[in-house]
């Protein structure tokens, strides 16, 4: 993949991992708050590649573009990133629709849509590919198992954004596996369900899925 300027829609561990991610590998970085200003220990640490402004800053300067926002926020972030900055771009989707109201997290969109699908529709002139959405933020880059490296899982309907987004996560150190259109959502986000649930009930949080095939 040619040296790229990534825009990161999000503040939070997942928005600052990936943006340290494109930034291992040389790409230019501007992650987007609602407020900038937090990001200024993140920005010290972060290198001259890197920097920090609002939701529309950040959607206007990328050319690829990652949405990595509480899912419930992603709409309100959209809208203030400005719809018009997303024409035309690939838009890594890593968020998952969760509802945190009731203690343990779960799913408050599923089996007949998807925020993966609520998103391009949202955004009919992007090219969404939900990914990173199944593993939890420490190992998204360069992830390190004695089974070797994990898969993951892509949806989006456009095959050419698919083929970028699946350079990122091979960059990244992951194998990918595409399951077609982004209606495949609806499958992808419960499985962060799967991968939250087993964290839970093992206490730890080192696992990751992979296909296994012959
Ligand atoms: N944490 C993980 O390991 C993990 C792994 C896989 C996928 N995910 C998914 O990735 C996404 C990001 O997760 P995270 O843990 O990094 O952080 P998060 O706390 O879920 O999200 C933080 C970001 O959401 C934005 N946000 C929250 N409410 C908003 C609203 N009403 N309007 C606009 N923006 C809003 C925040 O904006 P400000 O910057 O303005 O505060 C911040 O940038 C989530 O959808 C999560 O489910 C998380």
């Amino acid at each position: 993949m040619q040296k790229a300027k990534v825009g990161v829609l999000g503040s939070g561990d997942v928005g600052r991992v990936l943006a340290g991610g494109f930034l291992s590998l040389g790409h230019e970085v501007k992650i987007g708050s609602r407020d900038p200003e937090k990001l200024k220990g993140w920005l010290a640490e972060a290198g001259h590649c890197a920097s920090a402004g609002t939701f529309a800053e950040a959607a206007a300067f990328g050319d690829l573009l990652v949405l990595a926002t509480l899912g419930s926020g992603a709409q309100s972030a959209i809208e203030l990133a400005g719809k018009e900055n997303f024409d035309g771009k690939v838009l890594i989707d890593a968020t998952n629709p969760l509802d945190f109201s009731t203690g343990a997290p779960r799913l408050y969109v599923g089996h007949t849509d998807s925020l993966g699908e609520q998103v391009q529709r949202w955004l009919p002139n992007a090219r969404v590919v939900k990914a990173f959405n199944t593993v939890g933020n420490a190992h998204m880059i360069q992830p390190e198992f004695p089974g070797g490296p994990p898969d993951m899982f892509l949806a989006g309907n456009d095959d050419d954004a698919k083929k970028i987004v699946a350079q990122v996560c091979q960059h990244f150190g992951w194998g990918v596996v595409d399951l077609g259109g982004i209606e495949a959502s609806r499958h992808l986000e419960p499985m962060c369900m799967v991968w939250v649930i087993h964290g839970i009930r093992s206490g730890s949080w080192n696992h990751a899925f992979k296909l296994l095939r012959k």
